[in-house]
């Protein structure tokens, strides 16, 4: 088994070039800061200076005047741009990058053959595929590339994201599923959350307390299934008594075709990615 513990890892010396600080980008040079990087060692380069500025001083670390210069003497090369982008950028990057650095790409789609097809053959690269609650410490990493990259960068990107929620090894051919089950999933909650946050208003409950007994309510089921370890059917089937509410209430569920509908969301991301993955 692969060692994935980042107990003997200091990051506070561990210089990260953050290329791309966006909706993603941000709230992995976050949890990166969290989880031990130093502000000054998290350089920033967005496609220009003020916005290198802008987002380096919202996440409290520091703009870099140019991508070469973010790079220059970095330990790891974090991508956080379109993954149009990422073949491109590597290949104006290729010249300035460290030996020894490793490169992480959050890119949906561009693969690590490409990557290191661009770079050459003995890159260090890994992928990343992270959510967005990683920003509160509860998200979940597939990272991608550990088998191949040599056990110390895979245990430095593990320790990178000790403070996310939970980081996973997977396999790009689990890329696909990974996005369905976590990536977009935290989008499809959302929008569950919306739905029942509504009704409860509609239902006669001012929206601040719909919304507080909502998410009190979602964030208690999966918690109570992560502690307990229960199955979410004897969960489920614990709160049915005969003819009672929760058993009509999920009938109706069913009859509406929630499942079903859960399921295509998840088929729906997983098949998006699959159809962004270049040959
Ligand atoms: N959003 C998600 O939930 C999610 C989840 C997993 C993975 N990802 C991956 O994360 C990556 C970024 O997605 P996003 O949603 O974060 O996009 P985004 O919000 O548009 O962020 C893209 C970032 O790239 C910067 N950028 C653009 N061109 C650049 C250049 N030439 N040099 C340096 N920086 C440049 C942008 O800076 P400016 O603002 O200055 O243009 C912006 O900060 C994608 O590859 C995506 O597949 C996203």
């Amino acid at each position: 088994m692969t060692d994935t513990s980042t107990d003997s890892i200091d990051l506070s010396t561990v210089r990260v070039a953050l290329i791309g600080a966006g909706n993603m980008g941000g709230p992995v040079g976050l949890t990166m800061l969290e989880a031990g990087v130093r502000p000054e060692n998290l350089r920033v380069a967005n496609s220009s200076a003020e916005s290198s500025e802008r987002a380096a001083s919202a996440l409290g670390a520091t703009a870099a005047t140019s991508r070469a210069e973010a790079v220059r003497d970095a330990d790891v090369v974090v991508l956080g741009v379109k993954p149009y982008q990422v073949l491109d950028l590597l290949a104006e990057l290729r010249e300035d990058l460290p030996s020894g650095v490793l490169v992480l790409s959050l890119a949906a789609g561009t693969t690590l053959s490409h990557m290191r097809h661009t770079l050459g053959a003995g890159a260090a690269v890994m992928r990343a595929m992270p959510n967005t609650p990683i920003s509160v410490g509860e998200g979940a990493v597939g990272l991608m590339g550990g088998a191949d990259v040599d056990p110390a960068h895979h245990r430095l990107a593990h320790a990178l994201f000790s403070k996310a929620g939970v980081a996973v090894d997977i396999t790009e051919d689990q890329v696909h599923a990974f996005i369905g089950a976590a990536g977009s999933l935290s989008a499809f909650v959302f929008l569950l959350i919306e739905a029942m946050t509504d009704e409860a208003v509609r239902l006669g409950l001012k929206r601040d307390l719909a919304a507080a007994l909502v998410q009190q309510t979602v964030r208690g089921a999966a918690t109570m299934l992560t502690e307990e370890g229960t199955h979410p059917a004897v969960a489920k089937n614990a709160v049915s008594s005969p003819g009672g509410t929760t058993v009509q209430g999920l009938a109706a569920l069913e009859r509406e075709g929630v499942r079903n509908g859960v399921a295509a969301a998840m088929a729906a991301a997983a098949d998006a990615s699959r159809a962004m993955t270049e040959d």
